[in-house]
């Protein structure tokens, strides 16, 4: 399949929700392309594809939508799993690092002994809004002492400017959204 194709496949699974969670906020709800087979399949197939073209032996999820992507690319590249959690979900020494969300603030967290030091990951996540939950998890990999091979969203939303704020730390690694909105 394209990129093109897949793009309009994995676009027309994606419903818009207005005002939710909260007035004035448009969700982007991926239900409808999770519980689509062929869908779903296309794109784990795709970003597995990217881990393995990128030479990523981690893949990383962002919590909670990202996980739902990350860990099958994982497996399906022959790579490990790491979940980015948000506070207090893991435990044994973790690196912590606070951001701000389109809509409230958290704080996410890896564990110190999630990465063989230099190894290459790719970091996933359903949605690139204001970039904040990426440029956080960036942090994150940094410290924990992994090389960023690339990040990879299901769909950026180009108008909140998230790839203009991760670009200063992206170095080489390349940023793809499969749609750009
Ligand atoms: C949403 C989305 C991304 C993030 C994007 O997650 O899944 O992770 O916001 O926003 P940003 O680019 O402005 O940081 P959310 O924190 O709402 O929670 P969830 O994934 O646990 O549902
Ligand atoms: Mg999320």
């Amino acid at each position: 399949m394209s990129t093109d194709d897949l793009a309009a496949l994995l676009a027309s699974r994606i419903r818009d929700v207005p005002d939710y969670p909260k007035p004035g906020v448009v969700f982007k709800d991926i239900a409808p392309l999770l519980d689509d087979a062929v869908a779903f399949a296309a794109l784990v197939d795709h970003l597995a594809a990217r881990a393995k073209a990128l030479g990523a032996t981690k893949v990383v999820g962002l919590e909670a939508r990202g996980f739902i992507l990350a860990a099958p690319a994982a497996y399906a590249a022959g790579a490990g799993f790491v979940p980015v959690r948000k506070e207090g979900k893991l435990p044994g020494p973790c690196f912590s690092q606070a951001y701000d969300l389109e809509y409230g603030s958290a704080v996410i967290e890896v564990q110190c002994d999630a990465f063989v030091p230099g190894e290459r990951v790719l970091v996933v996540d359903d949605v690139l809004a204001t970039g904040g939950t990426v440029e956080a998890s960036l942090d994150l990999v940094r410290r924990a002492g992994a090389e960023l091979a690339g990040v990879a969203v299901l769909m950026e939303l180009g108008f909140l400017g998230g790839r203009e704020r991760l670009q200063p730390h992206l170095g080489e690694a390349p940023l793809e959204a499969i749609i750009a909105l």
